[in-house]
């Protein structure tokens, strides 16, 4: 099989994660960028295309449009990625998962719940790939840790302890910026502001690399910032199914943080310490030794973790190279189904149309539970009960 070719919908001019996406897809070579409708203003769109490298034909004004054309070519765009506005995530998704193709859509991936367990539904009936972009489980160390804690090297996971929480809407004075406010407006946001927006990456790094699911969560969600209705900050504690308890903290109004993701394990034999802005170092303390640095690309990391590296040992990879490593996956799972082999085990890793279930389910578990003062609430989908 050549070259795949990748479209995408949104990641306009200016938008927040266009640029990351163009960039982790023709990471490796592995994805030509060839059609998209890349802005909800048709001619912007068309004109951004065609700046971007897109033929005439195929720098497409509106989503619709893109659909009705890729489908009947014989050159059509093997992956789609979904980048636009949250509120539209269901609607595009469905609308290309029904016409064949492979989504990666990013996240929250819908909604509702609901509407998650369509999407879920759907992936299985057309057996199309819809994958969610927890980018942020591309990163080699974050595959690390998930590799420790699946060859038993930390014993039981007794506790896990996931933040994000940055600064970005701590000025009050921006509560009327329009590019502000819609995020904490319940008609557009929906039910959860901070913890839908970026506790879902924090709780989906943690059941990823323990290798456990939530069930049961108790939330308390304020709004620093007193206008407004959704919260802008969240501490959320977690049960796991297998055992493990979580600690989440995610916020909006945590001045000096930029970032703000960081993800710590600690079991019965060790406990490992990661941050996003520093990603090529991982913190691992073996019960009863000393700390130790792991670095990407240095010997000794696991398959998962050599595959997701690619400068030497020393050098900075950063957060459009973690994106990439999700497309790489994407990439070895298209071609696997169509060479009709297995896929390599340590390329089976993106995040699926399940995760983003999971993560509504929780979304809407810690609006209920910060309503009702922090109790205890089922944090899983009806689906998987
Ligand atoms: P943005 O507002 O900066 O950009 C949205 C882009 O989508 C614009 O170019 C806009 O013209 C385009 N668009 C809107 N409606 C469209 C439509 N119907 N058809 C075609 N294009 C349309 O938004 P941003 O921050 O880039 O976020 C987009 C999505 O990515 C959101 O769902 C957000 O949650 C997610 N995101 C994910 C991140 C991650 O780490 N995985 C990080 C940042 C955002």
């Amino acid at each position: 099989m050549g070259k795949l070719n990748w479209g995408i919908i949104g990641g306009g001019e200016g938008s927040q994660i266009g640029p990351a996406h163009r960039l982790a897809a023709g990471l490796d070579r592995a994805f030509d960028f060839v059609a998209g409708a890349l802005d909800h203003r048709a001619e912007e769109g068309r004109a951004f295309g065609r700046r971007m490298g897109l033929a005439a034909d195929r720098a497409y004004g509106d989503w619709r449009e893109m659909l009705e054309s890729e489908r009947g070519r014989a050159d059509r765009v093997d992956l789609v990625t979904v980048a636009t506005p949250n509120a539209t995530h269901f609607e595009i998704t469905k609308a290309f998962l029904e016409g064949g193709f492979h989504v990666l859509v990013e996240k929250p991936m819908t909604m509702t719940v609901a509407e998650g367990e369509e999407l879920v539904g759907l992936a299985r009936e057309t057996g199309r790939i819809c994958a969610v972009n927890y980018g942020y489980s591309g990163y080699a160390l974050v595959r690390q840790m998930r590799a420790m804690v699946a060859a038993g090297d930390l014993g039981r996971v007794r506790m896990v302890v996931a933040e994000f929480a940055h600064g970005h809407h701590a000025d009050a004075g921006d509560a009327d910026n329009p590019r502000v406010r819609w995020r904490y407006d319940p008609a557009q946001a929906g039910v959860s502001a901070q913890f839908a927006d970026c506790g879902i990456h924090a709780l989906h790094m943690a059941s990823f690399v323990i290798g456990q699911e939530v069930e049961r969560l108790s939330a308390d969600t304020v709004s620093c910032i007193e206008s407004r209705v959704l919260e802008d900050d969240a501490q959320v504690n977690l049960r796991f199914d297998g055992g493990a308890v979580g600690r989440l903290w995610t916020s909006s109004i945590a001045l000096g943080r930029q970032h703000g993701l960081t993800l710590q394990v600690f079991g019965e034999k060790g406990g490992l310490r990661w941050a996003q802005e520093q990603p090529n170092q991982l913190y691992w303390m073996p019960l009863g030794g000393r700390l130790e640095v792991i670095e990407r690309g240095g010997p000794g990391l696991s398959p998962e973790a050599t595959r997701a590296s690619r400068v030497t040992v020393g050098h900075a990879e950063g957060m459009p190279l973690a994106f990439g490593n999700i497309y790489a996956d994407l990439a070895e799972a298209i071609r696997a189904r169509a060479e009709g082999r297995a896929i390599d085990p340590a390329a089976d890793l993106y995040p699926r149309a399940e995760d983003g279930l999971r993560s509504m389910a929780a979304v809407f578990a810690v609006a209920e539970s910060g309503k009702a003062e922090g109790a205890w609430v089922e944090a899983r989908p009806p689906m998987m009960r």
